[in-house]
């Protein structure tokens, strides 16, 4: 996956996705970051890329010729047409399912506003998806675009060491994930589970889907709504609103 990140910050975002799992994913070229400064696309001696709002009021705001011809100069040098995401909080929330449906694509661009927002003529020529990361504001959108590069890389086959290893977890499923225990046996008085020395797999398996089961009924009880439920989890949750 390519992706394409428009921003003023562009050390931020490559210092920040050299580490780790996406690191390594693009050591290994399953993803490539390619940041493309705005304000290389500046049209004027001082580099300036912003300007006063018309109609007043406090801020200022991103021009559009940079952020455009930032835009053409991937089109045209790659001959790609990918979909090109605006961070911003007026965006669709963004969730697991939303990252599912970009790690389709082969090309994905980001564009990361900063002081009061750009100016909405090449929102309005460019941008195919709006998304935010929470209601909240941020002071821009790199954080928010790392978010999304992070979520979305990790379904990539291959950024994960086994393929399995988010098919299991929290939110795929509509559940979250059960707890799990590793070594030593016995943490300031805390036993790890008997049930998961046991070597029992069906047994441990059980545990696991109940523990599943009772997190998500304690602490997002909205995402049962949407979970595939056997009649054995339906009757174990029942069991559980009658406690
Ligand atoms: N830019 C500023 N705040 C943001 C948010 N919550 N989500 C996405 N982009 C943003």
């Amino acid at each position: 996956m390519n992706f394409y990140i428009l921003t003023l910050f562009p050390d931020m975002i490559e210092s920040a996705m050299s580490h780790s799992i996406t690191g390594r994913a693009q050591e290994a070229g399953i993803i490539k970051i390619n940041c493309i400064n705005i304000r290389d696309f500046a049209n004027n001696k001082h580099n300036q890329v912003d300007d006063y709002p018309y109609g007043g009021g406090p801020g200022m705001v991103l021009q559009p010729q940079p952020v455009y011809d930032a835009y053409q100069s991937i089109i045209l040098k790659k001959n790609i047409k990918p979909r090109v995401i605006y961070m911003t909080p007026q965006g669709k929330i963004f969730s697991q399912a939303v990252a599912k449906d970009l790690a389709k694509e082969k090309d994905l661009m980001i564009i990361c506003g900063h002081y009061e927002g750009i100016d909405q003529r090449v929102i309005d020529e460019i941008v195919t998806d709006e998304i935010s990361i929470g209601d909240y504001i941020l002071t821009g959108g790199e954080l928010a675009a790392m978010v999304v590069i992070d979520a979305v890389s990790r379904l990539i086959p291959g950024v994960l060491g086994k393929e399995e290893s988010y098919q299991d977890e929290s939110f795929s499923n509509h559940l979250l994930e059960y707890p799990q225990y590793t070594r030593p046996l016995v943490f300031r008085n805390r036993k790890v589970p008997e049930v998961l020395l046991s070597g029992h797999h069906a047994k441990i398996e059980k545990w696991r889907r109940e523990q599943s089961l009772k997190l998500t009924f304690e602490k997002r009880p909205d995402l049962l709504e949407k979970a595939e439920l056997t009649e054995e989890d339906k009757a174990y949750l029942d069991s559980l609103r009658k406690m």
